[in-house]
C-alpha cells in the first residue's frame, strides 16, 4: 500500500504542476492515465462499480473531478475547460500489488473569492485534524468528530451523505469514515488499519451532495462551492503513517 500511495501521490503533483486555466479535465484525465500506467499499475476507478448497486454505469474515467458546486465523482470531459478563479477537486485511485491508494487535493486556480480560498484552507486543514486522531486507543468517530468540530468552527458545512472508507486489496472496505459525529463512539483503532479520510465540506448551509439519475457527479443542493481532500493511512501508535503525502502539499 506504500507502492500504491506513493504512485497516487505523484500523479496529483504532476497535475497540480500541470494544470492551467484552459485546460479540459479530460487533457488532465489521459495525463493521469498515462502516468499510472507507465508505473505499471492500473487506474482504481475506471470501470468502478459499487457493490450496493450493481445497475449502475461503470465509472468511465481515471480521475473525478469535480468543479466549484461540484461535491465529487465529476467525470472528465473534453467539454469541460477549467478557468482562472475555479476551485477544482482532484480524485486519483491507484491499484498495484494487489492493493489500492486514494487520495484527493482540492487545486484552486489563480486569485479566487477570499471566502472561497478559507474554504479550501480550512477543508485541508480538517483532514490533518482527522489523521491526528488515527492512532490506537482511540474510536473512529474521533476521527470524525475532530473533522466536523474545526470545520464547523468556521460555520461551513460538512457533506453527510457522502464517506470515507476502509481501504486495501478492495477500494471500499469497512468501515465506513463519516465526516462527522460524536467523539468516544464508533469502532476502536488498531495499529494497521487502512483508511482513506476524505472531507468534503461545503459553503453555505447544504449537507447533501445530490445527484441526477444515472449521472455520477453530485453537487451541493444549493450551488455553493465545495471542496475535498483525501489520504491513505494506517493508524498507528502514537503517530498515523500517511501514504499518500508528498513534497509538494
Ligand atoms: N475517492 C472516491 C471514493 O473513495 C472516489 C471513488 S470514484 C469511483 O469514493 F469511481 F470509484 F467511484
Ligand atoms: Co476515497
Amino acid at each position: 500500500m506504500r507502492v500504491s500511495g506513493a504512485l497516487v501521490a505523484k500523479a496529483l503533483d504532476l497535475l497540480e504542476q500541470e494544470i492551467k486555466p484552459g485546460m479540459t479535465t479530460k487533457e488532465l484525465d489521459t495525463m493521469a492515465e498515462e502516468f499510472i500506467r507507465d508505473n505499471h499499475a492500473v487506474p482504481s476507478f475506471l470501470n468502478y462499480v459499487p457493490k450496493s448497486d450493481p445497475s449502475v454505469t461503470p465509472y468511465p474515467a481515471t480521475l473525478c473531478i469535480s468543479i466549484n458546486q461540484e461535491v465529487v465523482h465529476g467525470v472528465p470531459s473534453i467539454k469541460r475547460v477549467v478557468k482562472e478563479g475555479d476551485i477544482v477537486s482532484v480524485d486519483c485511485g491507484v491499484y498495484k500489488g494487489g492493493y489500492h491508494g486514494d487520495a484527493a487535493r482540492t487545486f484552486v486556480l489563480g486569485v479566487i473569492d477570499e471566502k472561497v480560498q478559507q474554504l479550501v484552507d480550512v477543508t485541508k486543514e480538517s483532514l490533518e485534524r482527522g489523521i491526528a486522531m488515527a492512532v490506537e486507543g482511540n474510536r473512529l468517530h474521533d476521527i470524525s468528530s475532530a473533522i466536523e468540530d474545526y470545520a464547523r468552527s468556521f460555520r461551513f458545512s460538512v457533506i453527510e451523505n457522502m464517506v470515507g472508507h476502509g481501504i486495501g486489496s478492495e477500494l471500499h472496505e469497512d468501515p465506513a469514515v463519516p465526516n462527522y459525529g460524536r467523539k468516544h463512539t464508533g469502532v476502536k483503532l488498531v495499529e494497521g488499519m487502512t483508511l482513506a479520510i476524505e472531507p468534503m465540506i461545503a459553503l453555505g448551509r447544504s449537507r447533501r451532495a445530490v445527484s441526477r439519475r444515472n449521472e455520477w457527479v453530485a453537487v451541493t443542493e444549493d450551488g455553493k462551492p465545495s471542496a475535498h481532500f483525501e489520504h491513505t493511512i494506517v493508524v498507528r501508535q502514537g503517530k498515523a503513517e500517511v501514504l499518500t503525502r508528498t513534497f509538494l502539499e
